[in-house]
């Protein structure tokens, strides 16, 4: 009796999501180590996490492979892009990053409409919502950046920049969850 809930298609694309968001989860680490070892200590802190959250996209994707009874292929995990060359290329890398996920989440959104999988089209639906969350942090971010100076931040700004992720939550507030007394 075949208890595999997923087709071919959608088990090959789900592992390749898989594999990407431990692919996004080694980029966050690098750029993490990067902003250490230049003493962006806030930054760091704030990428470290993301690396941790990344990784947890990843294992919920596993989970869900292995609960609809399909296998799980570990692959390898290709290596992060080299290190940015400033704090401002870093945030722009990183909302490049997070746009380029969110295609291919639509992707598997798309392939499990088109197949009728509707468990599959549910489950990726935390994910659709999870990057409108990815990718108004990294475009708040970008836009702090850019404020305090971006290629040219320095000094002050460059101290509150890096202070102030140190503190930053891990997401941003997404629009469902807003209402008119709290915008
Ligand atoms: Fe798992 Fe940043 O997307």
């Amino acid at each position: 009796m075949n208890k595999n809930r997923l087709s071919k298609t959608m088990t090959a694309a789900l592992n390749a999501q898989m594999t990407k968001e431990a692919h996004a989860s080694q980029i966050y680490l690098s750029y993490a180590s990067w902003a250490e070892h230049h003493s962006y200590n806030g930054v760091a802190n704030f990428l470290f996490r993301h690396a941790q959250e990344e990784r947890n996209h990843m294992m919920k994707i596993l989970e869900y492979i292995l609960k609809r009874g399909a296998e799980v292929k570990i692959t390898a995990v290709p290596a992060p892009h080299a290190n940015p060359e400033s704090l401002n290329k870093c945030f722009e890398k990183i909302f490049e990053h997070e746009t380029d996920n969110t295609k291919e989440v639509y992707r598997l959104v798309k392939l499990s409409f088109e197949e009728e999988d509707w468990a599959t089209w549910n489950f990726m639906q935390w994910f659709v919502k999870e990057q409108v969350e990815e990718e108004t942090m990294a475009m708040n971010l970008l836009d702090k950046i850019k404020i305090a100076g971006g290629e040219k931040l320095s000094g002050n700004d460059l101290y509150s920049f890096d202070r102030d992720l140190e503190s930053a939550p891990d997401d941003a507030r997404a629009a469902q969850d807003v209402t008119a007394d709290r915008p």
